[in-house]
Formats: C-alpha cells, sequence, structure tokens
C-alpha cells in the first residue's frame, strides 16, 4: 500500500478504506485524538485511537512533535470541523519528541512571538504560520517560472561570484580565499589580490542585470532567478543581506514595454496562487485579522488579505512621472506640516520609504509604477532622455511594501554610457565585455529586479522580510 499525504486524505471522498500516513504530532488530546500533520496542508488529519486496546507505554509516546507511522481505516468524521478521520489500527513511533524537551521550544502548541518563532527558524515551519507562508513562497516562485516559460523567456543563470560592481554601489561582500591574517602586500602596501584566487577582486553578485543583458542581446528574452547579496547595513523589516531576485531582460523592448511587462508579470503571479494556494491564504487572512484587532483602529487595514491580492490583480498600476511625483509629494500635507522625516523641498531628492508608501497608500491608493528619475540618483547604465536631466527608469511602489520592482530602460548608446561610466569613474576596463554589447548590433533593451521576499511579504501579508525567507541574513545575523 502506498503512504498517502494529510492533503490526499482529506480530499478523499470514499471512506472505509485502508490508508497508511507518516507526519507528525500537533496535539493528542483525551489519550485518544491526534492531530497529525505532515506539510502536505495547513490542515491536520484527525486519527483515533483507541487507547484501551493501546499498550500503555505506547500511548505514552505520543507526544507533541513527534514523528509517527500510522495504519488506519478512513471514515467520515463524527466531530465537526472535519469530514473524514482516520481510524488508527496500528502506529509505530518513528521518531519521539521528549515532551520536557518539546516545552522549550515553538513545537509547543500556543500562540509565540514571531522573534521567538525566529530564534527557532528551523523549526517554525512546523508551525500553521510558516508553513502556510513558506508553501506561498514555493508557489510564487513556480508562478515565475511558468509565466516566463509560457511567454517565451529562457531562464538564464546569471553567476554568484563577479568581479563588476552592477549597481555600483560599493555594498558588496569579498569573496576571497587569502589568509586574512597575513595576505600578500604589493610594493606599495596594498593587499596583492593577482595572487587570490580568481587573480582579482572578487565579490558575491548584487545583481545579474549585466549578465542577463548579454544573454538578452542574443536569445532575445531571458530571466534570472537567483540569489543576491548586499552588504548594506540596514537593519529594516524589508532589507536582507541574501534576498532572491527575478530579473527579465528583453531585447528590442523600451520602458513602455517594460512597464506592461512587469505590471502583467505581477497580476500573473498573484493570481495563480489566489486560484492555487486558497487554503494557505485563507490562514493568514484569518491570521492578519486577528492581528489587527490588537491594533488602534487607524492602523488597521480596510482590506483583508484575499482584497489586497485582488485589488492588485484587478486594477490598472498608476503611471506616475518623478517629476509629477515631487509635485504631489511636495504639496502634500505631511510635507506642509513637516511629518515627514525627509522634507521634500526640490526636484532632484531621492524618493525615502515614508514618500513611497504616502504615494501608494494615501494618495493614490493603489500600486504605482513611478518613471523619468532624475539621473545622478539612479546607476549608470540607465538610459539618458532628450532632456539630459531625467533616465528611463522606474519602480513599482505597492501598498504596505514600497519599492517592490526597480528597472529601466538601458543605455545602449555606447559613447553616452561610455561618457556616463568617466563621470561616475567606473573603469571601462572592468566592464570591457559589458561595452561590448554595445559595439555589436546593439539595440534598445530593458529589464527589471523583483525583489522575491517582498513579493512574498505582500501576498502572504506578514510585515517582516526576515519571515518570508528560511533563513535570514541580516547585519549581526547569519544563524542556522
Ligand atoms: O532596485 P534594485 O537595486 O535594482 C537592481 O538590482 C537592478 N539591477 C534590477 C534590474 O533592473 N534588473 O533591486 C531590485 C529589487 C528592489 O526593487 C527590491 O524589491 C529588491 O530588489 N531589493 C531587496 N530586497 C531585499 N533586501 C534588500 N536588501 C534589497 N535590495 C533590493
Ligand atoms: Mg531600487
Amino acid at each position: 500500500m502506498n503512504i498517502s499525504t494529510v492533503s490526499e486524505l482529506l480530499k478523499l471522498d470514499k471512506t472505509l478504506i485502508d490508508v497508511e500516513v507518516k507526519g507528525w504530532v500537533r496535539t493528542f488530546r483525551a489519550n485518544r485524538f491526534i492531530a497529525l500533520n505532515d506539510g502536505s496542508t495547513i490542515n491536520n488529519i484527525q486519527c483515533v485511537v483507541d487507547f484501551e486496546n493501546t499498550n500503555e507505554n505506547l500511548l505514552k509516546r505520543i507526544t507533541t512533535g513527534a514523528a509517527v507511522y500510522i495504519k488506519g481505516t478512513l471514515v467520515e468524521s463524527q466531530g465537526k470541523g472535519q469530514k473524514v478521520e482516520l481510524q488508527v489500527n496500528t502506529i509505530e513511533i518513528l521518531g519521539d519528541a521528549d515532551p520536557e524537551e518539546v516545552s522549550k521550544t515553538i513545537l509547543q502548541p500556543k500562540r509565540h512571538t514571531l522573534e521567538f518563532l525566529r530564534e527557532q527558524a528551523h523549526l517554525r515551519t512546523r508551525t500553521n504560520t510558516f508553513s502556510a507562508v513558506m508553501r506561498l513562497r514555493s508557489s510564487l516562485s513556480f508562478a515565475i517560472h511558468e509565466y516566463f516559460n509560457k511567454n517565451g523567456f529562457y531562464n538564464m543563470h546569471a553567476p554568484i561570484i563577479t568581479g563588476s560592481d552592477a549597481e555600483g554601489a560599493g555594498e558588496m561582500f569579498r569573496v576571497s580565499t587569502l589568509d586574512p591574517k597575513n595576505p600578500p602586500l604589493s610594493e606599495d602596501g596594498e593587499i596583492d589580490y593577482t595572487q587570490d584566487f580568481f587573480g582579482k577582486e572578487t565579490n558575491l553578485t548584487v545583481s545579474g542585470q549585466l549578465e542577463a543583458e548579454t544573454y538578452a542581446m542574443s536569445l532575445g528574452k531571458v530571466y534570472t532567478f537567483g540569489p543576491t547579496f548586499r552588504a548594506e547595513n540596514s537593519n529594516t523589516s524589508r532589507h536582507l543581506a541574501e534576498f532572491w531576485m527575478i530579473e527579465p531582460e528583453v531585447a528590442f523592448m523600451d520602458l513602455d514595454g517594460n512597464m506592461d511587462l512587469a505590471e502583467d508579470f505581477l497580476k500573473y503571479v498573484l493570481k495563480y496562487i489566489l486560484e492555487s494556494n486558497k487554503e494557505d491564504l485563507a490562514f493568514l487572512e484569518q491570521r492578519l485579522i486577528q492581528e489587527d484587532k490588537t491594533k488602534p483602529q487607524i492602523e488597521r487595514s480596510t482590506m483583508t488579505l484575499t482584497e489586497k491580492l485582488r485589488f492588485v490583480i484587478d486594477n490598472n498600476f498608476k503611471r506616475v512621472s518623478y517629476t509629477e511625483a515631487i509635485d504631489i509629494l511636495r504639496n502634500s500635507k505631511p510635507n506642509k506640516k513637516k511629518k515627514f522625516k525627509y522634507l521634500i523641498n526640490e526636484w532632484g531628492a531621492d524618493l525615502q520609504s515614508e514618500h513611497e508608501r504616502f504615494l501608494v497608500e494615501k494618495h493614490f491608493k493603489c500600486p504605482v509604477i513611478l518613471f523619468d528619475y532624475p539621473a545622478n540618483i539612479k546607476a549608470f547604465y540607465m538610459r539618458l532622455n532628450e532632456d539630459e536631466k531625467t533616465v528611463r527608469a522606474m519602480d513599482i511602489l505597492f501598498p504596505g511594501i514600497g519599492e517592490i520592482v526597480g528597472g529601466s530602460q538601458r543605455e545602449e548608446r555606447l559613447e553616452v554610457l561610455k561618457e556616463k561610466m568617466a563621470a561616475l569613474d567606473i573603469p571601462e576596463e572592468e566592464l570591457w565585455w559589458y561595452l561590448d554589447i554595445r559595439k555589436y548590433g546593439t539595440a534598445v533593451h530593458s529589464g527589471f529586479g523583483l525583489g522575491f521576499e517582498r513579493l512574498v511579504m505582500f501576498a502572504t501579508g506578514m510585515s517582516n522580510i526576515r519571515d518570508v525567507i528560511p533563513y535570514p541574513r541580516t547585519p549581526q545575523n547569519a544563524e542556522f
């Protein structure tokens, strides 16, 4: 006989059949009712033990957290809350869980804070909240690959170790095999990286974009989906030092096409989970409703989780130029009343998350695509507009999240790109291969980067990015 998953069993409409299942005991009540979960669904299956005919020592080992192998008969449930339950014929303990030890952990079935759950990240997917979040994360990942596959994109694996700094932000993790206590020095006393593993300085990638551009300029439509690393010391609820990014890059596509692609793509993946992860979403929605009740009235959400997802799917994203956005912000109440931490006084100011969230949550009340940013607050590779002040950049802002996507049309003109690099002191030798693309059949091309964890945050309603990635890496924290 095959081992069934809990999910399969709960879907069966046949009863009085013999089945086998393996899983972990969530609770064991009245020496009789096991709530069993195996991760295949948010729901547990109730397994009813005939305690009068079960060895007492065995009964004692049915404890919260224990792994068990049950053979039994699926029957219609007498109790409420479930259609079917399992009448246990035999139960084997595959792995014990000592109640004394379990009582110190998050396995103990009661409410725990998210902070406490984070301290036991290796156990937290045994809880409803985290198993739901991680199943949704997995579904979103699948939907992303499915979207690009259906639309003629090739998946490209960009390198993790790079010799260039794509964003020019200088916030990279160094990769080296030199002895930190005794590195080889050159004549002028600097560390001699020619003796390092790669014969040069190398880092963990901050973005696969530059490499993706070279592939778009031969394969046409490509996307990367990989880990990226940023050593920025920002300890916020939206930043990780290691996060996953999706970066499509398309030849012959301009910024308008880029906005259309991003909007269509985001709607597709959110629609996918609405249809495929109903139970997990329903659980997370209830969780948020409960959480909201503990908040003051004004902080409460006006929409439920599924309403928020629906809202994004059903409405056009508002497309607004940076210049228009600055006008709105300059004349906004929080700016006039000096409520913003960073006041908006003039054109050219970089937008902070407080400004982004004002635009999305208070002013437009829908997802916003900001475009045509000032050249000097954006990366070197973005295409310069005719006004020579702004670049063809776009950021997508989501309610509750702020920036979720950053992208641009790329500078395809060799001379303009070289000038820009010179002005920013970016050595041509380092990016000769990137410049080459502009020498041999250059063309308009564009792409964007979606921060995967920010998408998972939006889709699950989790408010801290540490709670949507299995093992978060943040400043001072690389446990597990
Ligand atoms: O805006 P960013 O820095 O853009 C790029 O890296 C471009 N090369 C993308 C491209 O055009 N191909 O990052 C893209 C997205 C952000 O909008 C944000 O969602 C996410 O990546 N992101 C982070 N997510 C978590 N932690 C961090 N430290 C992040 N930094 C950026
Ligand atoms: Mg950005």
